[in-house]
């Protein structure tokens, strides 16, 4: 398969992913679940400079939910170190590429080294124009969602306006993603049917694409593969086949 087949002037403006798996991937190969990780943060590489390659304009990564603080501390130690890595080895790269990089999340609970890399790395890219790269870390949609709710009845208090005027467009700009597209694609791997307090609010229209593969084997191929599929999709967002 090549990208030949692929209509790029029909490329979903936003695509997001679920890289699930780095876990179930190691244990394959009779290995500890950190060298999944450590897989999985390699493809989290590849697939972003290939996005970035194809023309993407948006890509979220669920990279660390609000539920994963959950997980035992040495993961979690791990997970935060190969982010700081990532940060840190990536940070030429993704300005090289001109990539915006952006956080969603409350990223304020992140380790503080790790938040500091974050930090410059959304600094120095904040002006780059040809993708942005938005990773999802210690993010949760239904704490946005309450997040939003406590902003908007804060501006009522303070009478800016009644609640009778707020509706879906005024909501979502007190998401973490105001001047987004919603996902057009959410890209799920390792085969589990959900959407796991991912984006909840934003992917109400968005196509979803389910492959058995874990994400460390998730390769260039394989989202071309999904890329396709997404173009062979009828978006009809709750209206008749005749009115599209
Ligand atoms: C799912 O695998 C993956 C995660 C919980 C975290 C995703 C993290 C990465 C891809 C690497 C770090 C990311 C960046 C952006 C540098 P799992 O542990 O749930 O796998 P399992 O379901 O097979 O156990």
């Amino acid at each position: 398969m090549s990208s030949s087949t692929l209509s790029l002037d029909r490329l979903p403006s936003h695509v997001a992913i679920i890289p699930d798996g780095n876990g179930r991937w190691a244990k394959q190969q009779g290995q500890e679940r950190t060298f999944g990780h450590v897989k999985g943060t390699a493809n989290v590489k590849e697939i972003v400079t290939f996005a970035k390659e194809l023309g993407i304009r948006v890509l979220t990564i669920y990279a660390f939910s609000d539920e994963n603080w959950q997980r035992p501390l040495q993961e979690v130690e791990i997970l935060m170190d190969l982010l700081k890595q990532y940060l840190i080895q990536e940070r030429e790269t993704i300005l090289k590429n001109k990539i915006q990089l952006r956080a969603i999340g409350t990223i304020e609970r992140l380790p503080k080294p790790v938040l500091e890399e974050l930090k410059k790395t959304i600094e120095l890219s904040s002006q780059n124009q040809e993708m942005i790269l938005n990773f999802a870390v210690s993010y949760g949609a239904r704490s946005e969602i309450i997040r939003a709710v406590q902003k908007i009845s804060q501006d009522v208090l303070k009478g800016k306006y009644k609640p009778e005027a707020i509706d879906s467009a005024h909501f979502a700009k007190y998401l973490y993603t105001p001047d987004l597209p919603d996902p057009d694609l959410l890209i799920r791997t390792s085969g589990e049917m959900r959407i796991s307090n991912f984006l909840l609010w934003q992917m109400a229209y968005t196509e979803m694409y389910v492959t058995q593969t874990l994400w460390p084997d998730f390769n260039r191929e394989e989202f071309l593969k999904a890329l396709l599929e997404y173009q062979k999709r009828e978006r009809r967002f709750g209206l008749t086949e005749d009115q599209i």
